[in-house]
């Protein structure tokens, strides 16, 4: 078959750069698409971590002055990524996180550095390379929001679908930043860029691009309500025809128990248990007579951990024990670093970012605990489906969309996978606890559902096709709107 291009513009693409599920989503999609004909380039930012991890990149493009700054454009393979790396030493070239300095505030350029980005996808898509041309850009979140702002100043008019990965961030700015972004002034009203007197470009990407996607249908959903849409139902309702759901998948290859070389491997629930006992002496955790639950997460008030403090002793009260890998938020840290003080033995946090210690989280643990207040999609959950670790989940957005809830009615017919609770709500969620605690005991019961979540599909093979159709009806439309720009004089 020949391949169809796509250029992906992302903050975050795995292994080389992530800070969560974004980076795992936009590193996976390649492969993904592949098979059903097409090729994507995915331009990145050059973060100082990428550019030490490139091998014989090479020069594509020069920017001499790209919105005031000086700039080239790489291309590199790495994997199976063909990658386009924005080197603007200027705005990318400085230790810390992509969003964050060293003191945990956002870089104080974050707009300028994101509207860079966009700015060289435009340049992209409107035919800057030689020889290469994409027929769709997709867009992911705020960072890439701009981008269509930039390709209808330059009347570059390739497709573009934009993906809402998570809709708290907007990627606001003041007004005054116009001339500096240089940002037409025509987009600066209620249908284009402007929220509430800012520059918002995740608004900018929701007004401008061709289609909207997010990736779950029950966000999807969700997001057109005001307790979920965070402000932005409005401009979401405006284009729901173009929204659509769809849910993410994982790397199967690189989550696999079967070939995982971080873990003891394993392919069935019961070889689980050497990575369990690891993951207990690991902690620092004793033996015990409960079930034992990891929490993997970034600590922000979207993930309800907060709220699984306050649960906490529905789970140790009944002999089960909790390790959790986290970072963020400082003042969640020390709560959990507290509760760890206070349950010796029996609660273990460790404070940091760690992948291949996360590795080893899914293969040993029982199940996996993600009280979101919201959720758009939600991988933890999916890893610990594919690794036997049960998820205990708020029923809300991809959560919602993953697991099936282990009711009577599931249990009947045998095809539970984890539990379900209703979202922030403290109760619900230490009912499930100890539903969890109990269906732990029952082992032939807690075995089958272990082998059902391992068996649940969690790679990309339902949602590849769903965007290989999108990209090829948006590349369709865009070819019939234009076909008398292309014939043949003669
Ligand atoms: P979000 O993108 O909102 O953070 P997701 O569940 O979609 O949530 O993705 C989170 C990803 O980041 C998963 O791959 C998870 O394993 C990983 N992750 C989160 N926190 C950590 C951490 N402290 N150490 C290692 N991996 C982490
Ligand atoms: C966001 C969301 C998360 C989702 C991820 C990848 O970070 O918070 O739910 O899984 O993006 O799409």
């Amino acid at each position: 078959m020949s391949s169809r291009a796509v250029l992906a513009v992302a903050s975050e693409c795995a292994p080389l750069v992530k800070t969560g599920g974004l980076a795992d989503v936009v590193g996976a999609l390649p492969a993904a698409l592949e098979p059903h004909g097409w090729t994507i380039r995915t331009l990145i930012p050059g973060y100082r971590r990428v550019l030490s991890a490139l091998k014989r990149p090479r020069v594509v493009l020069d920017l001499p002055d790209l919105l005031g700054t000086p700039a080239r454009l790489l291309a590199a393979r790495v994997g199976d990524l063909d990658l386009l790396i924005l080197d603007a030493p200027a705005l990318f070239d400085r230790d810390g996180s992509p969003y964050l300095n060293a003191g945990g505030n956002d870089w104080s350029d974050n707009d300028l550095r994101f509207a860079a980005l966009s700015k060289t996808a435009a340049l992209i898509a409107g035919g800057a390379l030689t020889g290469w041309q994409p027929e769709v850009v997709h867009l992911h979140d705020w960072q890439a929001g701009l981008v269509p702002v930039y390709m209808a100043a330059a009347g570059v008019t390739v497709p573009s679908v934009m993906t809402i990965h998570n809709i708290a961030f907007h990627g606001l700015t003041a007004a005054s930043r116009m001339t500096a972004l240089e940002l037409p002034a025509a987009g600066f009203t209620l249908d284009g860029f402007e929220y509430w007197g800012h520059i918002s470009a995740l608004k900018a990407g929701l007004t401008g691009a061709t289609a909207i996607t997010t990736v779950s249908p029950t966000y999807a959903h969700e997001l057109t309500t005001p307790e979920f849409g965070m402000g932005l139902e409005g401009v979401i309702a405006t284009r729901r025809h173009d929204l659509q759901g769809i849910l993410n998948g994982i790397d199967t290859q690189t989550w696999n128990p079967a070939s995982d070389q971080a873990i003891r491997s394993f392919a069935s629930p019961g070889g689980k248990a050497a990575n369990t006992r690891a993951l207990r002496a690991e902690f620092g955790l004793d033996k015990s007579r409960g079930p034992l639950a990891v929490v993997i997460s970034r600590l922000s008030d979207q993930k309800g951990l907060d709220l699984l403090l306050q649960a906490l002793p529905a789970l140790t009260g009944r002999g089960g024990q909790l390790a959790l890998l986290g970072s963020g938020d400082r003042r969640l840290e020390n709560a959990w670093l507290s509760a760890g003080a206070a349950n010796p033995g029996m609660v273990a946090v460790r404070i940091g970012y760690d992948e291949t210690l996360s590795h080893r989280m899914y293969a040993g643990a029982d199940a996996v605990l993600v009280p979101s207040r919201f959720e758009p999609c939600g991988l933890t959950q999916l890893y610990g489906l594919r690794y036997g670790a049960l998820p205990v989940v708020a029923r809300t957005g991809g959560l919602a969309d993953t697991v099936i809830h282990a009711n009577a009615a599931a249990l009947a017919v045998g095809c539970a996978t984890g539990i379900t609770h209703r979202p922030n709500c403290v109760p619900s969620l230490e009912n499930a606890l100890a539903q969890l605690c109990d269906l732990w005991r029952d082992r032939p019961t807690f075995t089958r559902l272990q082998r059902n979540a391992m068996k649940h599909p969690v790679g990309w093979g339902a949602s590849a096709p769903v965007y290989a159709r999108l990209y090829a009806r948006l590349a369709e439309q865009h070819a019939d709107e234009h076909a008398d720009e292309h014939e043949d004089p003669a």
